[in-house]
């Protein structure tokens, strides 16, 4: 297909996607638990803008023509993989298909998806949707099925020539090592991370708290980007403590169907216990619980938003993935400081800082190692903007024309140059 033909199927997956939106949210909340009217305005909406996004670059994949050194003439060519795959997780199962599938199929390859074992239902009612847009048989391939057999079988694959994987940073070294093993195939890795906030003493407290609130607790705390480490200045610790406390408290936790709740339960209950653990061993590592830390009824995985104060560096909690509705508070004096310890972490995904002073701003951004830096603000993402990780985070850039070109391989042509009048 051409790239003009490809763009016009995917723009009417797009517009079928959106006419099926309440379908989609409603089966989304089912198997994830996150709250219906997220699914419906925020999950949705993602995969809709995502795809339009990548269908619009379909026609307009270009390469260069290069002057060489000698009497030939270069050039550049993007060419796609051929049969490509993906293995996505269970926290944004829609959006994290289409961010793999869209840029997949925009650049002409074909694609074997596995969801997570725990959500598949949405990747299934987007493979139903991409039949009736119009994709062709085989272009678009869902395997459900658990990561040992079925996703192991996409990463070992030897007619599989390019491997999307985003979960755990576990799984991400293991899905790399069988490709390695097995054809070589080239992979992208999102991973997880342990996402340091940096509130300044300059902040406006209310500010602080709204950003610091949503980066942790959005999505029950299950998002890759979770600020999961709040660093306070020593100055404002109490009164923000005091307020950041405050705000957790009023989170409606509860049936995910309720338009009033915030918080739905936490996935599965592997991830419950997890969780519920983790937040033991904060205790018992001496952080001192200001609020939450229990389970929320004694029916489904549902946790009250906990907040720890007076976290260390070396607790566990401040050092592992927790991927729950726990916050670890730690505290800073100066700005050198910060960043020493925001840095001291083996992932690199995403980073913030609250400060109404541009030249400390533009110094966190440009010292915090970490794919994505937030100035004042938190969880904004877009179609256009580069996504991925540094470090343990993994490697890659999805989203937008980043991921057109992460789904091709560049070819150099060279051809001699007759009798030309200039080199
Ligand atoms: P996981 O990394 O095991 O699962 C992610 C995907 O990988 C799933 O589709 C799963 O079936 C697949 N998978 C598992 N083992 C595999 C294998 N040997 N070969 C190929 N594919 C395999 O994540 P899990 O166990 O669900 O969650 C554990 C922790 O991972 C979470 O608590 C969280 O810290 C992190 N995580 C991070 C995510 C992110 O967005 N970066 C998403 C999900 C989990
Ligand atoms: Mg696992």
């Amino acid at each position: 297909m051409s790239g003009l033909a490809r763009g016009k199927v995917l723009f009417r997956y797009a517009d079928l996607i959106e006419q099926h939106t309440d379908e989609l949210a409603y089966l989304e909340t089912l198997d994830n638990g996150k709250p219906f009217l997220l699914s419906k305005y925020g999950d949705v909406d993602v995969v809709v803008k995502g795809l339009r996004n990548v269908a619009g670059w379909a026609d307009k994949i270009s390469g260069q023509t290069y002057k060489m050194d000698g009497p030939y003439q270069g050039m550049s060519l993007y060419e796609p993989y051929g049969v490509t795959g993906a293995i996505i997780p269970w926290n944004f199962p829609m959006a994290m298909f289409m961010m793999k599938v869209g840029p997949a199929l925009a650049a002409g390859n074909t694609m074997v998806v596995k969801p997570a074992e725990q959500t598949p239902l949405t990747a299934l009612y987007l493979a139903a949707l991409a039949k009736e847009a119009g994709l062709p048989d085989g272009a678009l391939n869902v395997v459900p099925g658990f990561g040992p057999t079925a996703g192991a079988a996409i990463a070992s694959h030897m007619d599989i020539n390019k491997l999307g994987f985003t979960g755990s940073t576990e799984v991400g070294k293991i899905v790399m090592e069988a490709a390695a093993k097995s054809n070589l195939k080239p992979v992208t890795l999102e991973l997880g991370g342990k996402s340091p906030v940096i509130i300044c003493e300059d902040a406006d407290l209310d500010v602080a708290v709204d950003i610091v609130n949503l980066a942790l607790f959005f999505n029950m705390g299950q998002c890759c980007t979770a600020g999961s480490r709040i660093f306070v200045q020593d100055t404002i610790y109490d009164a923000f403590v005091a307020k950041a406390v405050e705000k957790a408290k009023k989170r409606v936790v509860g049936d995910p169907f309720k338009p009033e709740v915030e918080d739905g339960p936490q996935v599965d209950e592997t991830q419950f216990k997890r969780i519920l653990e983790y937040i033991e061993s904060g205790k018992a590592e001496g952080a001192k619980l200001l609020t939450g830390g229990c389970a929320v009824g004694n029916k489904g995985y549902y946790i009250e938003p906990t907040i720890f104060g007076d976290v260390q560096d070396d607790m566990k909690i401040a050092r592992e993935e927790i991927f729950g509705p726990v916050m670890s508070v730690l505290k800073f004096k100066t700005l050198d400081e910060a960043i020493k310890r925001a840095n001291n972490t083996a992932y690199g995904l995403a980073a913030a800082i609250v400060s109404n002073d541009i030249d400390v701003a533009n110094r966190f951004t440009r010292s915090v190692r970490a794919g994505t830096v937030w100035i004042n603000c938190y969880h904004v993402y877009d179609h256009s903007l580069p996504f991925g990780g540094y470090k343990t985070s993994g490697f890659g850039r999805e989203q937008g024309l980043h991921s057109i070109h992460s789904h091709m391989q560049l070819k150099a042509i060279i051809t001699p140059l007759k009798d030309s009048p200039w080199l």
